[in-house]
């Protein structure tokens, strides 16, 4: 999977955002490591706190389907760069390496960051250890 196709999907999935409140339309595409994409999209809600976004709708897609494994994701938000919210930052540290790229579409193309860009000193499941882990 090139991508530049991986940001296509991102784009394409944004069609289908559910956002009439910020008009903010976001979709993602999440590349598992055994080469399955799982899209997601900005769903938002009249009460606005139950709006997620659409990173963590494509992770929940991929877990709820029993994916564990990731390599990178492509995220199609509005303007130049969308770059992910804190909190779908700190999700994708409950599941990727440090390494796992980010591309953040962009008009020209996309810009790359990778997760310890983006999360340095992230709070992971390394800092919960217990016997269930
Ligand atoms: N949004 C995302 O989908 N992903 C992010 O990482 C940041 C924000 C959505 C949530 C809301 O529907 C809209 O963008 C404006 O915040």
């Amino acid at each position: 999977m090139q991508k530049n196709e991986l940001c296509e999907i991102a784009k394409r999935a944004r069609e289908n955002s559910y956002s009439p409140y910020s008009s903010c339309r976001v979709g993602a595409a999440l590349l598992c490591a055994d080469g399955n994409v799982y899209t997601g999209v900005n769903i938002e809600n009249a009460a606005y706190s139950p709006t997620i976004c659409a990173e963590r709708s494509a992770f929940s897609a991929a877990i709820t389907d029993g994916k564990r494994e990731f390599s990178m994701i492509a995220v199609a938000g509005e303007g130049d760069v969308f770059p992910p919210c804190g909190v779908c930052r700190q999700v994708m540290a409950e599941f990727c390496s440090a390494d796992f790229s980010v591309l953040c579409v962009t008009p020209e193309g996309y810009r790359e960051y990778t997760l310890c860009e983006l999360l340095p000193h992230a709070f992971t499941p390394e800092n919960v250890k217990g016997d269930t882990l």
